[in-house]
């Protein structure tokens, strides 16, 4: 079993009947939602909510059970990947481009649970590009305000072409190297007029399940 998967399955075990939950989005969320798809048809009450396009597609072929924010008053556990995690739990977030809705949801999460191998652990964020979501007006201006706060950003591509998120913005990658405040960085970023939401999650996650090897380590 890789270790994406050993701990996208375990966090399945905090899930229980009649839970509202949301579902993450990434290589390592996927093996969460497959499971939870699995748990659904041998008899668990859920109601889900995806934190993007593609977890959605997932979760209709798996016949499990949604619903939307707009429908609840709160969700009781989300499960989700994270490109770095320091030892505080704050994340970077957003490799796979859906950062701002994994955003709201966490936000509206009672419990946050990440799920990584154990390489995405590590003493100091910043080595993974900060994933930055923009709006296309003017990007190239929001894009020289991002860099006046230490970083080089690159406007994402994919297939040559902008990557357009699942809100039909834009994603800036910024190289920080190091992230030695991480919620000083993330407030500074939000100010910027241009920026919808950047990857830093700070003081959101709960729990990490990590994959080692054939284990899984549970850090709270
Ligand atoms: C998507 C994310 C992902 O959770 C993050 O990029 C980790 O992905 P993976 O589990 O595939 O390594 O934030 O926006």
């Amino acid at each position: 079993m890789n270790l994406k998967q050993v701990a996208g399955e375990k966090a399945a075990s905090y899930i229980k009947d009649g839970m509202i939950v949301g579902l993450g989005t990434g290589s390592t969320a996927y093996y969460f939602t497959k499971k939870i798809g699995e748990l659904v048809k041998e008899g668990l009450k859920v109601k889900c909510i995806p934190t993007s396009k593609d977890t959605k597609k997932l979760a209709k072929e798996w016949n499990i059970p949604l619903t939307e924010l707009a429908q609840v008053d709160h969700i009781d556990v989300t499960v989700d990947g994270a490109d770095e995690v320091d030892p505080d739990f704050n994340l970077i977030k957003g490799g796979g481009g859906a950062l701002l809705r994994e955003k709201i949801i966490a936000y509206a999460s009672k419990k946050l649970i990440i799920v990584v191998d154990k390489t995405k652990m590590v003493e100091i964020l910043g080595k993974f590009p900060l994933p930055v979501e923009v709006t296309t007006f003017a990007w190239e201006n929001t894009l020289s305000q991002i860099e006046r706060l230490g970083c080089k950003a690159t406007l994402r591509r994919s297939a040559d072409q902008p990557f357009i998120t699942d809100n039909d913005n834009y994603i800036l990658d910024c190289q920080f190297d190091k992230i030695e405040n991480p919620a000083e960085l993330n407030s500074k970023l939000n100010q910027i007029p241009g920026v919808v939401e950047n990857g830093l999650f700070i003081d959101m996650a709960d729990l990490v399940v990590v994959g080692k090897d054939t284990t899984v380590e549970i850090v709270e």
